[in-house]
């Protein structure tokens, strides 16, 4: 290569000039150069390239780079691309035929990546290599790297960042409850599991099942979050939530009677109470409870006929033995000869199954004292108890009339002309019965027929 010096200004305008082509050399020969050296080592200026390689074939050997005619290659090195002229020739006008210079080659400038970057080992010109990254969660998707090549153009082709990693979730515990007392379900609380995902912050959970705070029933109850992240991928969990209802063993009911329990008949928490059939009286427990040890409250209590004391010497004596069990019909007549009398009796009698259905005891006060009579069926009240109720509902001696109790003891009706069984039965179970006694109406009515 040349060495520089104060000539370069020289050598910089020569390689200018040196736009002449061949056509010209025999021109510029005839009026620059009338004494031709062709061992003049120093004719042309020795040609050098930077960042390329002049290579030189003169007539006197290599080593002669300026002699006249010497004609020279022009290659850049790796990484340069040459501008002007491959080859040029030392011209008899001391000027070389063309000029030459190698220029750096760039790759462009690579674009960004979405979620991802590169680094480059020595930037956009040839051989650097860019290696590309995905941030985190995302991954590369084809090259993982480019290379400038040569010709200014970088290898393969733009590789992509996708995210393909799942997000994660993770369910709560599965979990066994007891059901609340008295209730076949219990009321289940948790808290929404939390996902995460390498690449999104926010993301749709998605709850397949029943919500936290809410009642569950009995048995086995899936519970299954899934979560989807930006780029569709999917991530699931899920647990169980088992509810078990506690349960005592189921009681018989009593004989002439029945249980009316609350909830689901023997679960915790449930209340059974014991009724007993008309004409039957409870001995015991009014009702008994499954509790926590699964264990019924209380013994079991029975049915038992009621059984009416006659000697009792107070009314209210009287009267206490069918509080609450008891509905009474009172039919009061001046005598047995009474036509009204006479035509209801033979009604109620035709009767006396629907009556006792209804849990009613009928009473008769017939004629005035001292032949005056009160009876139950065959028993006998005493005059003291007959007087009593008289005068405490106000029952006349001298006219018929018939005057319904609730199981209380409140006057409830009155009536003073027969009236059918069909009628007194109508407003018996429409305005005293409860709404189990109905049911229970309904159920025993074949019972009577
Ligand atoms: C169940 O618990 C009750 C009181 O809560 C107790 O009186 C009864 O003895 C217990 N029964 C059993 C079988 O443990
Ligand atoms: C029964 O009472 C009626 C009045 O209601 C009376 O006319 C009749 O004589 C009485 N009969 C007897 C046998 O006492």
């Amino acid at each position: 290569m040349l060495t520089s010096g104060p000539v370069a200004v020289l050598f910089l305008l020569l390689f200018t000039a040196g736009a002449a082509t061949a056509d010209s050399y025999d021109d510029l020969e005839e009026e620059n150069t009338p004494e031709l050296d062709y061992k003049n080592p120093n004719w042309c200026r020795s040609p050098s390239l930077t960042n390329g390689e002049v290579t030189c074939q003169s007539p006197r050997g290599r080593a002669y780079r300026g002699t006249l005619g010497t004609r020279c290659q022009m290659t850049c090195d790796r990484g340069y691309r040459l501008l002007g002229r491959k080859s040029i020739q030392c011209l008899s006008n001391r000027r070389w035929s063309g000029t030459a210079y190698c220029r750096k080659v760039r790759c462009h400038v690579l674009p960004l990546i979405p979620h991802g970057r590169y680094t480059c080992t020595q930037g956009f010109v040839v051989d650097s290599r860019c290696d590309f990254t995905c941030i985190p969660g995302y991954r590369i998707e084809g090259e993982h790297s480019r290379t400038c090549q040569p010709r200014g153009l970088w290898s393969g082709v733009q590789p992509e960042c996708s995210d393909t990693d799942p997000p994660k979730i993770k369910c709560p515990p599965s979990r066994l409850r007891f059901a609340e007392p008295g209730k076949l379900t219990a009321t289940v609380i948790w808290d929404h599991p939390k996902a995460t995902d390498t690449a999104d912050k926010h993301l749709n959970v998605i709850l397949e099942g029943q919500e936290p705070g809410t009642e569950f029933k009995e048995g086995v109850n899936i519970i299954r979050y899934k979560v989807y992240d930006q780029a569709r991928n999917r991530a699931s969990c899920k647990f169980i939530v088992r509810v078990e209802v506690r349960r005592c063993t189921e009681i018989p009911p009593p004989l002439h009677g029945y249980l009316s329990c609350s909830s689901d008949g023997n679960n915790y928490g449930a209340t059974c109470e014991y009724h007993c059939d008309g004409g039957y009286e409870r001995r015991g427990t009014s009702s008994r409870v499954c509790q926590s040890n699964l264990s019924w409250s209380e013994g079991a209590a029975e049915c038992v006929p009621m059984e009416v004391k006659f000697d009792v010497k107070t009314t209210s004596a009287f009267l206490d033995q069918f509080y609450e069990k008891r509905r009474l019909l009172i039919l009061s007549a001046p005598n047995v000869s009474d036509s009204d009398y006479q035509l209801q009796n033979v009604m109620i009698q035709k009767s006396d199954c629907g009556i006792d259905l209804r849990h009613v005891t009928v009473i008769e006060l017939l004629g005035s004292p001292p032949c005056e009579t009160g009876r139950i069926k065959e028993n006998l009240l005493q005059s003291e108890v007959i007087e009593g109720l008289r005068q405490i509902f106000r029952i006349s001696r001298s006219y018929f009339s018939m005057l319904l109790l609730d199981e209380r003891g409140m006057d409830r009706e009155r009536f003073i002309v027969p009236v059918s069984t069909e009628e007194l039965f109508s407003y018996i179970d429409s305005f005293l019965l409860d709404e189990d006694e109905r049911e229970r109406l309904e159920l025993n009515r074949d019972f009577c027929d």
